[in-house]
């Protein structure tokens, strides 16, 4: 019998293989070899990606009064990043290995490797790698910018942003006095960050190339570790409403000496992943630090002034920080199963679906007609279709027998599947009051059931949303 890892890393390979073979995911420059760490996704990994931040946006953004949004260039000063501490220690130690020169994070290995190169040594002999001492590598991508740009004119430096808080900091005083908030509130961001990983690895987990979702919550001193409580509260809900088992899910409160020196209190939200359980988001009280350090390299006061006490102070800061792409991982891996439909006596028989939330799911609904050498069905199907587009992703399909269509459709989970059919034309003697209703086929239990296609509309979107 196979083990626990063995079965976890064979779900893991199915995962990888049906994101490529549907659509989801791809490997960058693929046909080139491939980008390591970089990750594109296709037409279905789009569709749920935009489901998600969409999402994430409208419970964070559109559905409260005290958060705004906005999208901050990629591109990053160097003063911003100095100020920050990124230039000089966002770093990650490094070691290497002398003889087959493979490189690792030096915090990240338990014991030393397989040398590749020694591997086939006799036994006895020692087959390890003889590693460097460990080195502080910084994980920031550094460009110049401008046409005269001369590589040692520090002030042409800029950095691809390794996270998109930065930005949020620096822009904090401008959304402030444009938007005339009181405190507290919040600045809400989703948007690509780099980072030149020493090891990316687990599929799209730890990338170079990745999308955040962040919150900066400005707020009050005396409520700094109230509200870091409070977001977390609302960031598991978060998990749940878009359908990550809670059970899977687990908070770490971040002992002392393990937090960044400036935080006072740090959660990691935590998921089981196929690879073991890994980091999906950090809530993090910030305390004054950001601001504090902005407002003393640049030279610009960043205080808030309170017109009821009179007093004047940097706000504290509570941030909720998710990685866009490692939650789009974990709903993939949350919503793959194999359901084993064999009869008894029968055919091996097992259905691969995905079982999505409809809102996150790529495509709502699949429009089928019965046959597609039924000119009224198909005219009937694509009313239905031309109906239901402009509200929603949808999908038409004609080809292969309506049972196969379905497997089709549990495979990149949709979740409705709707049947166009004789009794929809009113032509199936006796089921003449069935005439203008479809089937509709539940992905996951398999029921069917008829609705009329003047309720089809609100009856989908209630359930989409
Ligand atoms: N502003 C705080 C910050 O950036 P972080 O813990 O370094 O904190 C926040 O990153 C989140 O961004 C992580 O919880 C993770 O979801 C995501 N993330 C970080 N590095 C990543 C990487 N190399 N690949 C994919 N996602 C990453």
């Amino acid at each position: 019998m196979a083990n626990k890892d063995q079965t976890d890393t064979a779900r893991m390979e199915k995962i990888v293989s049906l994101c490529k073979r549907k659509g989801f995911i791809f490997q960058s420059a693929e046909i080139y070899g491939g980008l390591n760490g970089c990750w594109d996704y296709g037409p279905l990994g789009t569709e749920v990606k935009r489901n998600l931040k969409d999402l994430w946006w409208r419970k964070n953004v559109q559905e409260r009064d005290d958060i705004l949004g906005m999208d901050g260039s990629i591109l990053t000063h160097h003063a911003v990043l100095t100020a920050s501490g990124h230039v000089g220690g966002f770093s990650d130690p490094m070691v290497d290995c002398k003889v087959c020169k493979k490189r690792y994070r030096a915090d990240q290995i338990d014991e030393t490797p397989t040398c590749e190169k020694k591997a086939t040594l006799p036994n006895g002999e020692d087959k390890t790698c003889e590693l460097t001492e460990p080195r502080e590598f910084n994980l920031m991508f550094q460009t110049q910018m401008g046409a005269s740009a001369d590589e040692n004119d520090a002030n042409s430096v800029a950095y691809l942003r390794p996270e998109t808080a930065q930005t949020i900091f620096v822009q904090y005083k401008n959304v402030m006095d444009s938007n005339r908030v009181k405190l507290p509130f919040g600045i809400a961001q989703i948007g690509k960050a780099f980072r030149n990983e020493i090891n990316p690895r687990n599929f799209t987990f730890r990338s170079r190339e990745f999308e955040q979702m962040e919150i900066e919550y400005f707020c009050r001193p005396e409520d700094g570790l109230r509200l870091t409580d409070e977001w977390l509260e609302t960031r598991l809900k978060f998990y749940a409403e878009i359908g990550l088992d809670s059970e899977k899910l687990h908070v770490l409160d971040i002992p002392d000496g393990e937090r960044a020196h400036y935080s006072e209190k740090t959660y990691d939200i935590e998921y089981d992943f196929p690879f073991g359980q890994q980091e999906l988001e950090g809530v993090a009280y910030r305390g004054s630090y950001d601001l504090g350090k902005h407002q003393e390299h640049a030279g610009k006061p960043l205080e808030y002034f309170d017109e009821q006490t009179k007093e004047r102070f940097i706000p504290h800061v509570v941030e909720p920080s998710a990685g866009c792409d490692r939650t789009i991982l974990a709903l993939i891996c949350e919503a793959y199963d194999e359901e084993d439909l064999t009869k008894e006596g029968g055919k091996p028989d097992v259905r691969t679906v995905m079982r999505f939330k409809p809102c996150i799911a790529p495509i709502k609904a699949a429009i089928l007609p019965l046959l597609k050498n039924k000119p009224e069905l198909v005219e009937k199907a694509k009313e239905v279709k031309n109906l239901l587009q402009p509200f929603m992703n949808i999908f038409y399909d004609e080809t292969a027998a309506i049972g196969r269509r379905y497997r089709r459709q549990d495979e990149v989970g949709t979740p409705f599947c709707i049947a166009i059919d004789f009794e929809t034309l009113g032509q199936e003697e006796g089921k003449e009051d069935l005439k203008d209703t479809v089937t509709i086929r539940h992905r996951d239990s398999m029921e069917q059931e008829r609705i009329a296609i003047s309720d089809l509309l609100p009856w989908l979107l209630e359930r989409i949303r």
